[in-house]
C-alpha cells in the first residue's frame, strides 16, 4: 500500500506494536459506553451475529462484564488516555465531535500541522455532517448489505446521536451503569466532557438518590410521561425525574448575574401571574414587547428539559416534523434553561419550581428572587388538570389517588411544606420577595405596589389600574403571549383538555376534596406548620 497508509482498528494501544506511537500518529476516539453498547448492539443485530431472542437488557449484561469483543471497555479507553498528551496522540470524544464539530475538525488539523481557512473547516463539516454521512455512499458501507454480510433492514451510519441511550435503559440499568461506570472511574482522572454525571459524583454536595424501582414502576403506571424513573434529591429528598442528575450541577454551579430576576414556586401557585406582573414592574410597563415575545422566551424555565424524557421527546419530533418552524420552537423549549441562560442578554428573567437549596448557593446574596405560595389543596387540583393534560407528564388517575401522591411526597418537587419553608425562612432577605397567591387574589393592586417596591419603581393609579387591568384573570386566558398557546402548538399540552391558565380562583378545591380528604388535608397542613411561623394569610382569622 503506498505511503501515506490509513489504518483503522479496534484494538486497544497493548496489543498493537510496541513502537507504534513512537513512529506514527494515532487518533483515538472514545464515546459514552452506554451508547456505544447500543450502537454495538444494532451493529451486532445488522451482522446477524445476535440471536433474535436476545434483546438490549442481555447485550449489556454482556457489554460490563467485559464479554464482548474488544472488551473491557474501560481498560481499552483507559490505555488510550494515558498517552494522550504524547505528541503523536490525539485522543477526541465523541460527544465533543456531535457537539461541535467544526472545533473537532481544527482540532485535527492543528493535531496533523495544516492550516485551513474556515470555508474549508465548514465545507468539511457540512461532508461529515450526520445527514450526509448517512447518503454517503463511500463512508456508510451500503455495499456490505448488497453482498448481504448486512442485514437489509438496518443502517451501519445510524442514528449520530449522543444520549440515545436512554431509550434503552430502564431506571435499574441506568443506576447500575452509574454504579459501574463511576467504579471504573474511580482512582484515575478520565473524565467524558459530557458527563455532569461525573461533575456530579465530584463536585455536586447534595446526595442523589433512585427512587426505589417498584415504586418508580408504579408511579409510571400513572404519570405515563416518565420513562426511566425518579430521584430524590438533597436531604429534604426533593422528588424529581431521574433527568434531574444530568442538569444538577448545572442548575447549581450557573453563573448569577446581580441583574437576574427568579420567580420561584412550586407549580401551580401562580407562577404566570406573578412572572408578568414582575416582568412588567421591572420592564417599565412595556405592553408591546410583553404582548409580542411570548413568556416562553422572556422567562427560560430552568428545569423544564428534565420533565421531557427523550422517549416524549422523540413523540414530539415526529408529530412536529413538518413544521421546521415547530421543530424548531420544539428543539428551544426543550433545551436545558442553563443553556438558554448562557448567552442571554441582561437582565435575565428566570422560571423555577425548584426550592432554594437545589439553586445556585450564592442566588439570594447576588440577584433578585420572587417566591409565591399558594394553598397546597388548590395547587394539587390545579396541578393534577395540568399533569393530566401536559403530555410531559402524562397522569391517568383520579384526583384522590393524585392527592395522595402529592401528599405522600411521591410527586414532582415535593416535599410541599418543605418546598416553601426554604423561602419562608428567607422572606426578610433584601432579595427575596414571599408572596401569596390568596393576596394577589384578594387586593392585586396592593400585590403590585409591593412588587414595585422591591425593585424600586413607583407607578400613577392610572398606570396601576391598567397593569391590574392586564393582569386579570380574564385577559390573562385572551392573552396569547401568557396562555402557553406554544405548549399546544407543540402538542406537548394536549388537544381539548384543560388549558394552562384555568380557572384563577382561590378556594376551588372544595369540589374536589369529601369529607375525609378534607379532614385530612386539614391535619396535614395543620401538622406542617407545627414547626414554623408561616401562615396562609387566607387561612388566618
Ligand atoms: P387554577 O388551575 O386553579 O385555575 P402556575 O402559573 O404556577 O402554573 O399557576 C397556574 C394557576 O394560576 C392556575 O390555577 C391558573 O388558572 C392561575 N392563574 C394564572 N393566571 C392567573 C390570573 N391572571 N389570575 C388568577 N389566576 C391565574
Amino acid at each position: 500500500m503506498p505511503s501515506p497508509r490509513f489504518i483503522k482498528s479496534h484494538l486497544p494501544l497493548s496489543l498493537l506494536p510496541p513502537s507504534l506511537l513512537d513512529k506514527t500518529k494515532v487518533v483515538y476516539v472514545a464515546r459514552d459506553p452506554r451508547d456505544v453498547a447500543v450502537s454495538y448492539y444494532y451493529h451486532d443485530k445488522l451482522l446477524n451475529l445476535t440471536k433474535p431472542e436476545n434483546d438490549f437488557k442481555h447485550y449489556w449484561k454482556y457489554f460490563v462484564s467485559d464479554n464482548i469483543s474488544f472488551g473491557p471497555y474501560f481498560e481499552h479507553v483507559l490505555e488510550a488516555w494515558k498517552k494522550r498528551n504524547h505528541p503523536n496522540m490525539l485522543f477526541l470524544f465523541y460527544e465533543e465531535i456531535t457537539k461541535d464539530l467544526p472545533r473537532s475538525i481544527q482540532r485535527v488539523a492543528n493535531f496533523f500541522g495544516k492550516t485551513i481557512s474556515d470555508d474549508q473547516v465548514n465545507k468539511l463539516a457540512d461532508h461529515m455532517d450526520f445527514d450526509n454521512f448517512k447518503k454517503n455512499k463511500s463512508v456508510n458501507k451500503e455495499s456490505l448489505q448488497d453482498i448481504g454480510i448486512f442485514r437489509s433492514d438496518g443502517a451501519f451510519i445510524r442514528k449520530g446521536k449522543s444520549g440515545g441511550w436512554r431509550d434503552y435503559f430502564d431506571a435499574v440499568m441506568s443506576a447500575q451503569a452509574d454504579e459501574w461506570i463511576a467504579k471504573n472511574l474511580q482512582g484515575t482522572d478520565f473524565r467524558f466532557p459530557h458527563l455532569t454525571m461525573e461533575k456530579l459524583n465530584n463536585s455536586y454536595p447534595l446526595e442523589i438518590n433512585d427512587v426505589e424501582p417498584e415504586v418508580a414502576d408504579m408511579l409510571m403506571k400513572y404519570f405515563t410521561g416518565e420513562h426511566t424513573g425518579f430521584v430524590r434529591v438533597g436531604k429534604k429528598g426533593y422528588f424529581l425525574p431521574h433527568k434531574f442528575k444530568q442538569e444538577a450541577w448545572n442548575i447549581y454551579s450557573m453563573e448569577i448575574r446581580p441583574t437576574d430576576v427568579f420567580v420561584a414556586s412550586y407549580p401551580r401557585s401562580g407562577t404566570t401571574w406573578t412572572q408578568e406582573l414582575v416582568w412588567m414592574v421591572v420592564n417599565d410597563l412595556d405592553y408591546e414587547r410583553s404582548n409580542s415575545i411570548p413568556l416562553t422566551e422572556r422567562y427560560p424555565f430552568l428545569e423544564f428539559s428534565v420533565y421531557v424524557h427523550p422517549v416524549m421527546m422523540e413523540r414530539f419530533r415526529e408529530e412536529n416534523k413538518d413544521s421546521e418552524r415547530k421543530l424548531k420552537l420544539l428543539e428551544y423549549v426543550s433545551q436545558p434553561g442553563t443553556e438558554q441562560l448562557v448567552d442571554a442578554p441582561s437582565p435575565r428573567f428566570v422560571k423555577t419550581h425548584l426550592p432554594l437549596s437545589l439553586l445556585p448557593p450564592t442566588l439570594l446574596d447576588r440577584a433578585k428572587v420572587i417566591y409565591v405560595a399558594r394553598d397546597p389543596r388548590d395547587v394539587a387540583v390545579s396541578f393534577y388538570h395540568l399533569n393530566k393534560s401536559m403530555r410531559t407528564q402524562g397522569y391517568i388517575g383520579d384526583f384522590k389517588t393524585y392527592w395522595r401522591f402529592f401528599v405522600s411526597d411521591l410527586h414532582h418537587w415535593t416535599p410541599y411544606f418543605e418546598h416553601l419553608k426554604e423561602s419562608w425562612e428567607k422572606r426578610n432577605h433584601p432579595n427575596m420577595l414571599f408572596l401569596f397567591y390568596e393576596e394577589l387574589s384578594k387586593d392585586l393592586p396592593a400585590a403590585v405596589r409591593r412588587v414595585s417596591k422591591f425593585f424600586g419603581k413607583q407607578f400613577t393609579e392610572e398606570q396601576l389600574t391598567r397593569l391590574c387591568e392586564h393582569l386579570s384573570i380574564e385577559s390573562f386566558k385572551q392573552n396569547k403571549s401568557v396562555n402557553y398557546d406554544v405548549m399546544s402548538e407543540l402538542g406537548i399540552l394536549q388537544a381539548g383538555t384543560d388549558t394552562f391558565i384555568r380557572k384563577g380562583k382561590a378556594g376551588g378545591w372544595r369540589d374536589y376534596f369529601d369529607e375525609g380528604m378534607t379532614s385530612e388535608a386539614e391535619k396535614w397542613i395543620s401538622d406542617n406548620l407545627q414547626d414554623t411561623d408561616m401562615r396562609f394569610p387566607h387561612l388566618q382569622q
